[in-house]
């Protein structure tokens, strides 16, 4: 098979597989929402995920501070709102006002869920040791929510970069070791 060489600032755009989020936190009683790719799991159970917030986001001053935030899971039909989200700042709008959407209350910590999402999974910062160099939290789920109608076939979205999204779609099954 003739390849082509790849660009390495285009590498993201191969590893980025997993649904896009909107990360919710709350600082002093007002929430904000700002979207993320950059995610990873860690761990099984407690689950662990690990994901990268751009110091330049005000999102990282509340999550730094706080040490709590929610991952909300959006599908297709949140899609024009979830992108909204990564455009805009939290410093300058109320996201939840401006986009219409729905913060509803958490149990484990201060951040809201987002209503209109399919799946919210509460989480707590429980390592901050590769945050000054990398904006690498690693958190644990301390609670998962989910919409039981949209647990089979969740249309989840997925960046893909430079604007593109791709929609999760047919599930198929095979014998697989890993869980
Ligand atoms: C599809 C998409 C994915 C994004 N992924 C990330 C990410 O993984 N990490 C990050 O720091 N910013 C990411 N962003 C950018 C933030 O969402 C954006 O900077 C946002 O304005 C931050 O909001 P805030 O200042 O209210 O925290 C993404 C934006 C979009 C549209």
């Amino acid at each position: 098979m003739a390849k082509k060489n790849f660009p390495l600032s285009d590498v993201y755009r191969l590893l980025e597989p997993g649904p896009v989020v909107m990360v919710t936190t709350a600082a002093k009683g007002r929430p904000n929402i700002m979207t993320m790719s950059w995610h990873t799991m860690l761990d099984f159970e407690p689950p662990i995920v690990g994901c990268v917030i751009s110091n330049r986001n005000y999102s990282f001053d509340i999550l730094k501070a706080t040490r709590e935030c929610v991952f909300n899971i959006p599908t297709l039909e949140l899609a024009k709102k979830v992108v909204a989200c990564g455009n805009t700042s939290g410093r300058k709008i109320d996201k939840f006002k401006t986009f219409h959407l729905t913060p509803a209350d958490a149990t484990c910590v201060k951040a809201p869920l987002i209503d209109e999402c399919y799946a919210n999974l509460e989480c707590k910062v429980v390592d901050g040791k590769m945050v000054a160099k990398y904006n690498f939290f690693i958190l644990e789920v301390l609670k998962a929510w989910i919409d039981p109608s949209k647990k089979k076939d969740p249309r989840t979205i997925h960046h893909r970069g430079n604007g593109a999204f791709m929609v999760a779609g047919e599930t198929i099954k095979l014998p697989s070791k890993m869980k």
